[in-house]
């Protein structure tokens, strides 16, 4: 979090199937202090990674305009790249406020990249999107990228985020298999395409076999939302709302780590 804090009144609502939204409400309160923010997850279809297409993208237009119905928002951040590459345009569709989504770095990977090979983690969903498959051609396409798409690691930053005792081992074994594929050795730089990853960061890199750099999206979704708020005349003063979908150990699990990021006003919807 290197940008400078500016000053934005506004309300915000981040939406993730769990814990992993919270990345991007931290970037966004670091880039925008004053802004009102308000978090969302669906607990009850936790996790999204592995969700088929059909049932995903059914889902998310419905859950989007009930939270948006229910919380009132300026804008709409979807802190999701497996719901953002599947069903944005959707979202967007069915809402009458800005949303904002969130979509793998591949471009500023291939940025900051020396080796011309991209290392990209994300879940399953987002691994064998179109959306995803387009941001490569369209920003890597001289470069190598690897990818491997992990629900392990999605369930490892949970438990890790709640304070269950995860070994070293396990986030070693869960990043294996992109390192197990060809010319892998030579991947110098890492996008974490999954908002969950940000929060298990320095675990990645220190079981990773060699050293590379990791990349996300979440300053540039802060950047966005903000950009996104210029000119919104603001429903809401306050913020700290936690809404959940269901699925009663999720959902409390989710609070207390919520709690602990200043969410602390549960709401079911
Ligand atoms: N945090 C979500 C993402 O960015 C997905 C986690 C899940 O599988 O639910 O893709």
């Amino acid at each position: 979090m290197t940008q400078q804090s500016v000053a934005m009144s506004g309300h915000v609502l981040i939406f993730d199937s769990g814990v992993g939204g919270l990345t991007i409400a931290n970037e966004v309160r670091a880039l925008a202090p004053d802004l009102s923010v308000d978090y969302a997850a669906d607990t009850a279809f936790f996790p999204y990674g592995d969700k088929s297409d059909d049932a995903l993208g059914s889902r998310l237009p419905d859950i989007a305009e009930a939270l948006v119905e229910q919380a009132s928002p300026d804008v709409f951040v979807i802190a999701c790249n497996t719901a953002s590459t599947l069903a944005l345009e959707h979202v967007r569709a069915r809402l009458d406020i800005p949303v904002v989504g969130t979509v793998p770095a591949i471009k500023p990977a291939v940025g900051l990249s020396r080796s011309g090979t991209i290392g990209l983690l994300a879940t399953p969903g987002t691994i064998r999107r179109e959306y995803t498959a387009r941001l490569i051609a369209d920003f890597a396409a001289d470069h190598k990228v690897i990818m491997h798409g992990s629900t392990d690691l999605v369930q490892l930053a949970e438990r890790h985020a709640v304070g269950d005792p995860v070994a070293m081992q396990e986030f070693r074994e869960a990043q294996r298999p992109l390192f197990d594929q060809a010319g892998a050795d030579q991947i110098d730089t890492i996008v974490l395409a999954c908002t969950h990853f940000p929060l298990i960061r320095g675990e990645l890199a220190a079981t990773v076999p060699h050293p590379v750099q990791f990349v996300d999206s979440g300053e540039a979704i802060a950047r966005q939302t903000v950009r996104s708020l210029t000119g919104a005349a603001s429903r809401r003063k306050d913020g700290g709302r936690v809404f959940v979908t269901g699925g009663d150990v999720q959902s409390s699990r989710l609070a207390r780590i919520c709690g602990r990021f200043g969410f602390d006003r549960l709401c079911r919807i």
